[in-house]
């Protein structure tokens, strides 16, 4: 069985499918943190994220596994490093490549088939897994998100100004939504859930209950 959730940068999508995974006794993949380890490894290897022949060769000499939490490329943990302004910015714009995206879209569909799990991302509903009985779409204002994402870099450590985050996230919405290969699309039956004001909890909340009366309760653990 799988639960997609998909949705904007910084709409709390990541940590709420972490949790609605580990309520439901899922697996979770974070695909975004899929599309970063081919952003670093153009970053690493110096090819231009916009060189998408370059780019393209690129996806196809790396292998990206997921071990436990962590994310590897060629073997090399780089599970802080994808997170960086750099990684972050060149991730939106190899994911735009055509090559790049039906490799990782293999990918995914791989690791998923036969399991359970919760999958976040983009494109997850609407091209990966569309035939999910359980689909959710979360958003959140600009504003809301920014400072989110702002709070999430000074955890690691980083910094920054509100008004560059919230121009980055609106600039990484444009080119996730304008692209012409998996767009960043609610699918038609998704559920949208507007996560403004919302504490995790009650998101996580909601979520849970609504994956339960979709999936059925008796093919989920109890919480
Ligand atoms: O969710 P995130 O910020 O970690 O995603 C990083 C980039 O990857 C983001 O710019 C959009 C892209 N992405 C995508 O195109 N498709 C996905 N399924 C997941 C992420």
């Amino acid at each position: 069985m799988i639960i997609t959730i998909d949705g904007p940068a910084g709409a709390g999508k990541s940590t709420a499918a972490r949790l609605l995974a580990e309520r439901l006794g899922f697996e979770f993949l974070d695909t975004g943190a899929m599309y970063r380890a081919v952003a670093w490894a153009c970053v690493d290897r110096h090819v231009d994220p916009h060189d998408s022949a370059a780019v393209s060769e690129t996806v196809a000499s790396i292998s990206i596994q997921f071990e436990d939490e962590r994310i590897l490329c060629n073997g090399q943990d780089v599970t802080t490093e994808i997170r960086s302004a750099e990684a972050s910015h060149a991730a939106s714009i190899v994911a735009a490549v055509p090559a790049v995206r039906l490799e990782m879209v293999r990918l995914q569909r791989e690791s998923a088939a036969g399991h359970n799990y919760v999958t976040e991302g983009r494109d997850q509903g609407s091209e990966v897994f569309p035939d999910s009985e359980c689909k959710f779409f979360l958003t959140a204002d600009p504003g809301e998100r920014a400072r989110r994402r702002l709070q999430e870099l000074q955890s690691r450590g980083q910094s920054g100004a509100i008004e560059d985050v919230l121009n980055q996230i609106v600039d990484r919405d444009e080119r996730d939504r304008s692209r012409e290969i998996g767009p960043l699309v609610m699918a038609e039956d998704a559920v949208e859930v507007d996560t403004s004001g919302q504490t995790i909890e009650q998101v996580v909340d909601f979520l849970e209950r609504t994956s339960r009366e979709r999936l059925g309760s008796s093919n989920l653990t109890t919480g």
